[in-house]
This record gives C-alpha cells, structure tokens and sequence, in this order.
C-alpha cells in the first residue's frame, strides 16, 4: 500500500537527509494558491518525483512546510496516495495542518470571494466505502475507529478568527460544512441541489481523504476554502462552471489568504 508506515518512513527519513527544518505546521496549498509557499523566508524547496513540490521554510517567524499542489483523486490517484503525504508529514513530526482548496458555494448566502473555514465535512467517498482508512489499520499511526466529529479544532479555528478580526476580513469570512465529489466533472444542477439539502454549503474535489488521515495520526487540522464559484442551483442559469474562473478568484484572494495564514502562524507561535 502506498502509504503504508515503511512507505511512509522511506519518504520522510529521505526528506529528512535533504532539510535540517523541523515544522511543525504544514500547509496544503490547494487550486490557485500556491503563491502562499513563495512567500516563506529561508525557502527550501524539494521536488517530489512526481507532482506536488515541498517548500520548507519559514512564515512569520515559524517553522514549517508548504505543499504546492497534491494528489487529486481526479486525476487517477487511489485514496493511499492522495493521503500519502499527511503521512510523511506526520512522521516528520507535523502537528498541525492547514488544509485549503478551492469550491464552490452552495450556501445562497455565499459569495465569490468569500473564505469558508470548514466546520465539518460529508465525505461522498466514505459515505459511498471509499475511506481512506480502509484495510489494516496500523497503531503506529491511529487508532482503529477515529472520532471525526472534532476534525477541525476549535481552538485552531478560534485562532483563525482572531486572526480574521485583526486583519479586518470579516465580511467575506464565513464556516461552513464543505462537501467532497471525485470529479474531475463539475456538479449538475440536480447533484447541486442534493448536496445542499444534505447541509453542504460548499462543495470541491479534494480535502476530507487527507483530513480523514490526518485526524487518525493526531494532527490538529483547519480547513480553509475559497469560494471561486456560486455552483448552478437553477436551470435559467446562464453560467457554467469553468476552471479559470476558479483560479481568476484564487489570484484575487491569494493574498488575503497569506495574510490570514501568516497571522495564524504568528498566533500558534505565541500559543
Ligand atoms: N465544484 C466542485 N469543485 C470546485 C468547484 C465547484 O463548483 N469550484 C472549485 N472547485
């Protein structure tokens, strides 16, 4: 299995020869927002053999790690390898992950723009047996049966709104339960209105696998999604869904998103 402990460990022991940097925050730059890595001081960056490319570093004077892109179930990938990294990041000795991704708002009272900390999650997959977790479990990582009610840490997510408050981001902040599709196919109206009256209020093609993963080796997580979209509730809509109207808002908010994130930083250091 791809993400098995010696899989795992053979990565991290090989990263580990390559960066003297511990952190112990780790950041998964999702659609349009891997300029987040750039900003980093002291920037080391490893390429993996395949997509997504580490950058150690330091943000606000803290130590810690941007993923810049991942493994999308999309794209062909089995629920081992897209969780392979948290792993690997877990045996570096990561306690807490920053998740982020792009989505589309399913909650009327959304906005494009908005940024949505994820409160809670349905996993299509595992509602559907596609957990990650699936298969022998191994202690050295977690427990048999994880709790997922308290995935995303509240104090974690306390934090963020501070962070939020002082940088004057109130009003295009919102929570939320975001929801998770294979695609690579954007949702139809019908499949739309379903995951809304499920309770999501937004919805992407990536995340909870590796929240799922992360939360079994202990790592506390926040869950960041930008809302590049309104997704098509009605059939007299004339828009449609298309990947560069997801990466234009990125760009957009790319920024405020650095500003958010390097505030957290600040405040985890103190904390
Ligand atoms: N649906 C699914 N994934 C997405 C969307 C969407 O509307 N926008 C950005 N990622």
């Amino acid at each position: 299995r791809r993400n098995s402990y010696e899989m795992c460990k053979e990565t991290a022991d090989w990263l580990r020869a390559r960066t003297a940097q511990c952190p112990k925050t780790a950041i998964i730059c999702g659609s349009g927002l891997g300029g987040l890595a750039e900003v980093l001081d002291n920037k080391t960056y490893i390429p993996g053999h395949q997509n997504p490319i580490l950058v150690f570093g330091e943000l606000n004077g803290q130590p810690c790690v941007c993923m810049q892109g991942r493994f999308h179930y999309y794209e062909g990938y089995s629920v081992g390898m897209v969780t392979f990294p948290i792993r690997v990041l877990f045996l570096l000795g990561v306690e807490v992950l920053i998740v982020t991704n792009a989505a589309g708002g399913l909650n009327p009272s959304f906005q494009v723009g908005d940024i949505m900390f994820i409160r809670d999650h349905i996993s299509m997959f595992g509602l559907g047996g596609q957990n990650p977790l699936r298969g022998p479990n191994d202690e050295r990582f977690g427990v048999r049966f994880p709790c997922m009610s308290d995935a995303y840490e509240q104090d974690l997510l306390s934090l963020a709104m501070e962070s939020v408050q002082e940088l004057g981001f109130v009003s295009f902040t919102r929570e939320g339960v975001y929801c998770q599709l294979a695609g690579p196919s954007y949702e139809t109206i019908a499949e739309c209105r379903v995951l809304q009256a499920l309770g999501a209020d937004a919805v992407g093609m990536s995340t909870i696998p590796e929240v799922i993963v992360a939360r079994h080796c202990g790592l506390r997580i926040l869950g960041i999604s930008l809302i590049t979209n309104k997704v098509m509730m009605s059939y007299n809509s004339q828009e449609k869904a298309n990947h560069e109207e997801v990466l234009r808002i990125s760009v957009v908010r790319a920024e405020a998103l650095q500003k958010l994130v390097t505030c957290l930083l600040g405040k985890l250091g103190e904390s």
